[in-house]
């Protein structure tokens, strides 16, 4: 007998990124091949025929874990009894613009979407915040939503975790499967920390094998924080395909488990590394039975607390920037 099926929402369903998203989700990449699932879409009313074509589609891939699909303009709707939320829909970032520039027009979105979770949503339900500023509109959901568990809003920065792999993947030219151990602490901008020192390959340090910082600081850390933009630029539009499968990566390794291998999950921090609690940010964790631990007693040297600081800093400034909205 099969399983009972799990009801995940995702919101921007006509997006860029819904549309990668949905097919992998239906085909059993998030939850696994013999888990069910109903999808539970949400996007504005204007684009309510834009998600029927999706629907669509969807069907005429026949998949067949793909038990039902809701369509809905009403937050409420959507988030009825969800196990899993992937909160894709907002405003993305056009050329020139920066994240946090993007706070006002989303914080509205993501007060009603925390509500409406609060309401509705089961109480064990796992929520992924994709949209920009990503850490700071899953605080602004968190806020909003009191009867929840903190630790069930999380921010994505597995984007930016697999950019970083990819990168030193590239420069020791080593087997991405090989590497473990990479970080990056922080904002999902240009001011996050992707951090190797604690990576290894096969074991071995990565950072003794490379053996060179100046390549960490002049190109490592920025391409991969600067990612996003370089494909806006090339692209004329942002990441979709990779923000997708990250955002897959992140739902998937919180639901079944990492297995010993660290991964970035944006988190509301529990003080730990001098991060003030509750405050949405970039940690490596380890994941096992649905749940999320800090990998703790991490050395700290100067440039990195520096680093670590202008990204604390700047989401600071962020939650600043909507806390009246929050009442
Ligand atoms: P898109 O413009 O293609 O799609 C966004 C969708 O959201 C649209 O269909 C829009 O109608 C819908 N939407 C807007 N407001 C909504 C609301 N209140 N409720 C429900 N739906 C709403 O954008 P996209 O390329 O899919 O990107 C979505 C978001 O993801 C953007 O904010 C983008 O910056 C962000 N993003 C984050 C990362 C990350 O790593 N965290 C990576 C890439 C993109
Ligand atoms: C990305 O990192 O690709 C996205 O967050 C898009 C952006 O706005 O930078």
């Amino acid at each position: 007998m099969s399983k009972p099926a799990k009801r995940i929402a995702i919101s921007g369903a006509a997006g860029q990124i819904a549309y990668s998203l949905l097919f992998r989700i239906a085909n059993g990449d998030l939850l696994g091949k013999d888990q069910p699932v109903i999808l539970q879409l949400l996007d504005l009313p204007q684009a309510q025929a834009a998600v029927k074509g999706v629907v669509m589609e969807l069907e005429d891939c026949a998949f067949e874990l793909l038990q039902d699909i809701i369509i809905t303009d009403d937050p409420k709707i959507a988030f009825k009894d969800i196990d899993y939320a992937l909160l894709v829909g907002a405003r993305p970032r056009s050329k020139g613009m920066e994240r946090k520039d993007l706070l006002s027009a989303n914080a509205e979105i993501f007060t009603v979407q925390g509500r409406a979770l609060n309401e509705m949503a089961s109480r064990n339900v796992k929520i992924l915040v994709v949209g920009n500023p990503a850490n700071t509109n899953a605080y602004i959901a968190m806020k909003s939503a009191p009867d929840l568990p903190q630790k069930n809003f999380t921010s994505m920065m597995r984007l930016d975790h697999n950019r970083a792999l990819a990168q030193l993947a590239a420069q020791s030219k080593q087997p991405i499967a090989e590497i473990e151990k990479v970080i990056v602490w922080g904002n999902h901008s240009p001011t996050m920390y992707p951090d190797f020192r604690f990576a290894t390959v096969k074991g071995a340090s990565l950072q003794q094998m490379l053996n060179d910082e100046a390549w960490n600081r002049t190109v490592f850390i920025p391409t991969v924080a600067q990612r996003g933009t370089a494909v806006i630029e090339a692209r004329g539009l942002s990441s979709a395909a990779s923000a997708a499968n990250a955002a897959i990566d992140h739902m998937r390794d919180w639901a079944l488990g990492s297995n010993g291998r660290w991964v970035t999950m944006g988190i509301p921090s529990n003080g730990a590394y001098g991060i003030p609690e509750g405050l949405l940010y970039g940690f490596p964790v380890t994941t096992a039975n649905g749940d999320y631990t800090v990998v703790s007693d991490l050395e700290i040297d100067t440039f990195s607390r520096e680093r670590m600081d202008l990204a604390l800093q700047e989401l600071l400034e962020e939650q600043n920037g909507v806390k009246h909205l929050l009442g």
